[in-house]
């Protein structure tokens, strides 16, 4: 049976320590945003007065806070892997974490004192028309945040590029496209490359749109005369916040890739032309297939949403079926040795792959049109999300404090598992069984027919925390011990 606890050589104490301080601190933040979640649905379900005004600046920390996090984590277990590679710079991985706590701060100010309630998606121009429930400076204070942490991911996905360009000569070469498109010699990159290089793509021209919007609101912020096309605002917004969150469900699935072959004993078979095609063809479709996100503006010409159609059918399935039927064919009849860690990264992959799809079917105009604003969208998005991404990150954790703190697991991490992965089915089943009888999204109160979704949904909830801090409580008592062990010879 093979050992996946085996340290890696070629990463030092300090890159190590640099992973586990994004780590450690997209794990305390998530737990603590699952908190407001709670707080949330609570209130919905009439179980805990919320005034209205507060719950829409929770709303707006718990959506910011995760996608940050969310974000954190990926570029915490892509640079891990990736630094096997190639020659990250550190200071810049810093760098990158230094900006995200800053700008964490200002969007804290921003909102609990500021009053900024008008979501992390800032659409413009809510932030300059708060009808009296916000301050100026409170969403100057959330939009220069957001602008700072958006530039600490353009910083890291900068020094991948250069690092990779740097390696292998291109960032066709670190797609693999010699041996997808040529003679395929099997020298392809290892998958940590490939995903990265897709990454750094889309999370470019993303970052680059959402910090110009970004920049264009803070202006007509101060200066109403300045103004922005509300749609072309719109189209930039959801194209920066598509290609991000995506992102990050691209940087964390690194971490199957390389872990769970530790695990079986069986190489990931990523040379082949299959996995090349499939992230070559998925980098291009991340790119194009936001429209999907404003099916419901009428004023879109009428290609852009259909191609927002098609291709949400198609985008994420390249990926996904490699990924997917790469884990099973990894996983089927080997000799998998199961732990907290193995287990979260295969709950990952069904977790992705089965929240895919409400979101192809949300996807569809004709269904759009009655369901977008229901609560079947946060179903589709936090089941890939909690049950895929936020797993994947959880079990790179796990694997973390295994390796290098010598952490094993109890029979509470058994339970603990269990109860994560059923406690979220139940919570974005309720979403999205809310989302079928007409639940309308982002509403501080619900009718009477919907409460009962409500209070379930806090209860699973609740199912979901108690899990995710157990294995929190696990990864912070390994965390000195992992922060400081010797590099392997
Ligand atoms: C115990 C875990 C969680 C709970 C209780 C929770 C709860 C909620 C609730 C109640 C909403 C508002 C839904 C609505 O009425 O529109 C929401 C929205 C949201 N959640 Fe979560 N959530 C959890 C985990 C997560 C995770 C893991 C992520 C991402 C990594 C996430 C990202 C978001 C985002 C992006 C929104 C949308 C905010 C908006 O509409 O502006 N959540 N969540």
């Amino acid at each position: 049976m093979s050992n996946p606890y085996q340290p890696d050589s070629a990463i030092g104490r300090p890159e190590r320590q640099v992973v586990l301080a994004y780590m450690a601190t997209a794990g305390a933040v998530l737990v603590l945003m699952m908190l407001l979640g709670l707080i949330m649905r609570l209130s919905q379900g009439e179980l805990l007065g919320v005034p209205p005004q507060w719950f829409y600046r929770i709303l707006t920390l718990h959506g910011t806070g995760m996608v940050g996090i969310a974000g954190l984590a990926g570029a915490g277990i892509m640079w891990y892997f990736l630094r096997q590679y190639v020659e990250l710079s550190l200071g810049v991985a810093w760098a990158n974490l230094g900006l995200f706590l800053t700008g964490v701060v200002l969007i804290i100010l921003g909102i609990a004192v500021g009053g900024y309630a008008g979501a992390w998606t800032f659409l413009y121009p809510l932030p300059a028309h708060p009808m009296g429930m916000w301050s100026t400076w409170g969403a100057a204070s959330f939009l220069f945040g957001l602008l700072l942490v958006g530039v600490g991911f353009l910083l890291l996905h900068l020094d991948t590029a250069r690092a990779i360009i740097g390696r292998y000569g291109s960032l066709g070469k670190g797609l693999g496209w010699p041996q997808l498109f040529g003679h395929n010699d099997g020298n392809a990159p290892p998958p940590a490359v490939v995903a990265s290089t897709m990454v750094l793509i889309v999370n470019i021209l993303g970052l680059v749109s959402g910090a110009a919007i970004v920049v264009m609101s803070l202006v007509n912020l101060y200066f109403p005369a300045f103004e922005v096309d509300a749609l072309l605002a719109k189209n930039m917004i959801y194209f920066f916040g598509h290609v991000f969150i995506n992102a990050t469900i691209y940087m964390a699935i690194i971490a199957v890739y390389h872990l769970l072959p530790r695990y079986t004993g069986r190489p990931w078979p990523s040379s082949n032309k299959a996995f090349l095609g499939a992230w070559t063809a998925s980098t291009l479709m991340v790119i194009i297939v936001y429209p999907h996100h404003i099916l419901m503006d009428f004023a879109m010409p009428e290609w852009m949403n259909v191609m927002g159609q098609i291709i949400s059918y198609t985008s994420g399935l390249p990926v996904l079926v490699v990924t997917a039927y790469g884990a099973i064919t990894n996983v089927h009849r080997s000799e998998i040795r199961w732990d907290l860690a193995s287990a979260l990264l295969v709950l990952s992959t069904f977790g992705w792959a089965a929240g895919i799809i409400p979101a192809m079917v949300d996807a569809t105009i004709v269904v759009n049109q009655v369901m977008h604003n229901t609560t079947w969208v946060p179903g589709h998005f936090h089941f890939y999300l909690l049950l895929g991404m936020i797993a994947m990150a959880l079990g790179f954790m796990s694997w973390l404090v295994k390796t290098y703190a010598g952490n094993t697991d109890t029979a509470t991490d058994r339970v603990a598992f269990w109860v994560y992965a059923l406690g979220g089915l139940g919570f974005v089943g309720m979403f999205l069984m809310g989302g079928r009888d007409g639940e309308p999204r982002r509403y501080a109160q619900h009718l009477a027919e919907w409460v009962p979704y409500d209070q379930a949904a806090s209860a699973f909830a609740v199912l979901v925390i108690a899990a995710t801090a157990v294995f929190m409580w696990r990864f912070f008592a390994g965390l000195r011990r992992a922060a400081t062990a010797p590099v392997p010879a």
